[in-house]
């Protein structure tokens, strides 16, 4: 498996519209995070439908380590520095 890069370590919000489907970058190379700008060519990962089922904000997956794929789990506090 291939592992993805880190983009960012936190949760993205973006307010998305019913019915708009947003393709979420699931390498970590695009440059438009949390969406996908065609980057992954050759990575060997490809971007995730996120298909959003009512106008709301959505948090999505800075990381690209969350268990529920565009959506944030949390799982980026692991990346976090502590001091
Ligand atoms: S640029 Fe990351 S999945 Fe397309």
């Amino acid at each position: 498996m291939v592992t993805p890069k880190i983009a960012l370590a936190k949760s993205i919000k973006i307010k998305v519209e019913r019915g708009k489907t947003y393709m979420w970058c699931a390498c970590g190379l695009s440059s438009t995070q949390p969406f996908c700008d065609g980057s992954h060519t050759g990575a060997g990962i490809a971007p995730i439908p996120y298909i959003a089922e009512e106008d709301k904000i959505v948090g999505f997956c800075g990381c690209k380590h969350s268990k529920l794929g565009p959506i944030c789990d949390g799982s980026h506090k692991q990346f976090l520095e502590h001091s």
